[in-house]
């Protein structure tokens, strides 16, 4: 299994001082984690990319766009703020590899995600051409929703079938249900409420790090 990597989320950060927040958790993290929602593909409408482009960071901003069939130039949007990766949802697009080549066109990571209700199979036909796999463990949209089980006979199954990809959960993710997932397979775990819903996010990245042996 390759590395374990943590990605605190900045939906529950202070977006009024986000680059503080960066500082704080920057030393201790991964990826940092940032929630792109439509207000089609889910509900709630969250930040653009020129917020993103405004984050001051040395850590990878791992992308995850909850957004309903996002093109090419929207996607480029997101390139040019400095995403590392870019991760889609099978269910937002007609044809998630055409946006998948054009992120890996851009030189970037690329990665599908699926909601709790999705079958592997569906994204079985990309895990070829992706760096990484999202096996969604809440429902899109919110942050400080209940993991959902279920989510880990997918984690399971994927981890067999592709032993080096990096398999990422995100929703309800803390220091117990970091395990859980962990050893279902999963490797990059995110994190909201659990880390910027505590004073002390440094003691709370190290709490879920400690599960993860
Ligand atoms: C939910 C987002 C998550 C969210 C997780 O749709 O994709 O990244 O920030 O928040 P927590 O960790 O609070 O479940
Ligand atoms: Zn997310």
């Amino acid at each position: 299994m390759p590395r374990v990597k943590i990605a605190p989320s900045i939906l529950s950060a202070d977006m009024s001082k986000i680059n503080t927040e960066m500082k704080e958790v920057e030393k201790y993290s991964d990826f940092i984690h940032v929630d792109i929602m439509d207000g089609i593909f889910v509900p709630p409408t969250t930040i653009d990319s020129n917020f993103v482009k405004a984050i001051k960071t040395k850590v990878p901003l791992d992308v995850h766009l909850m957004v309903h069939e996002p093109s090419d130039s929207y996607i480029k949007g997101f390139v040019d703020a400095g995403a590392y990766s870019i991760t889609i949802h099978e269910e937002a697009c007609r044809n998630p590899e055409k946006q998948l080549r054009f992120i890996k066109k851009n030189k970037i990571k690329s990665c599908i995600s699926i909601k709790p209700k999705t079958p592997l199979g569906k994204i079985r036909e990309y895990l070829d051409i992706v760096d990484m796999a999202l096996i969604m463990t809440v429902e899109p949209g919110w942050a400080g929703q209940k993991f959902i089980d279920s989510a880990m006979a997918k984690v399971k199954e994927l981890r067999k079938l592709k032993p080096k990809l990096d398999i990422e959960v995100d929703g309800g993710i803390n220091p117990y249900t970091a395990r859980i997932a962990y050893e279902a397979g999963a490797n990059v775990f995110v994190a909201g409420t659990s880390i910027f819903g505590k004073k002390d996010r440094i003691y709370a990245i190290k709490e879920i790090l400690d599960r993860l042996k």
